[in-house]
């Protein structure tokens, strides 16, 4: 990482370090795409369980802040004139299916796909904070409150056994492999 982010900075006349247009753009698309992603993560879970479960209802509150980020990254995506990822229908649909697909195994395999999924989340947006000069204080801000967001929700899986779902091991694998390629691939395309 060092070796690139010498590229990544230009200095201004006052000395300041500015973002590099392209690393801004990739930090807004992709962060644009995952938001989105994890709503439809969180909508097919609640297509499973209902919103009036208890585990639904816990559900329910990370899928608000969820919103909450999603809403964000629509306003930055416009106020930037960052052009989206070109693969938000295929989110659409990957993202729902993770959902459904692991809440149909129970409880505790919906957790674990949220621990496994907020893990790399939370990396990634840690990873974004060193990336970003001061010339963008305010989505440093809303990246770390966000940051910290993901972590609650990693956190909530743990606490609702996650780690105690059959192929624990694997499945948190597979499901963190899937996102750092969606995460690679829509800061791109
Ligand atoms: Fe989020
Ligand atoms: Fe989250």
């Amino acid at each position: 990482m060092p070796k690139n982010k010498k590229n990544t900075q230009k200095k201004t006349s006052k000395n300041t370090k500015k973002t590099n247009r392209e690393i801004l753009e990739q930090i807004i698309r992709v962060d644009h795409a995952g938001e989105y992603g994890a709503t439809r993560i969180y909508d097919g879970q609640i297509s499973i369980f209902g919103k009036n479960s208890k585990i639904g209802k816990t559900i329910q509150h990370m899928a608000d802040q969820e919103k909450e980020h999603i809403d964000k990254f629509n306003d930055l995506i416009i106020e930037h004139r960052i052009r989206p990822t070109a693969l938000l229908p295929v989110w659409n649909i990957a993202g729902f299916a993770l959902g459904a697909s692991t809440a149909m195994l129970g409880e505790k395999a919906a957790m674990a796909c949220t621990v496994a999924v907020e893990k790399v989340i939370g990396e990634h947006y840690e990873e974004q904070l060193n990336l970003l000069e001061d010339d963008h204080k305010d989505l440093k801000k809303t990246i770390s409150k966000f940051r910290d967001d993901e972590l609650e929700h990693h956190d909530i899986g743990i606490d609702h056994d996650a780690e105690s779902t059959p192929g624990y091991k694997i499945m948190s694998k597979v499901i963190e492999l899937g996102c750092k390629t969606a995460i690679a691939i829509s800061k791109k395309i």
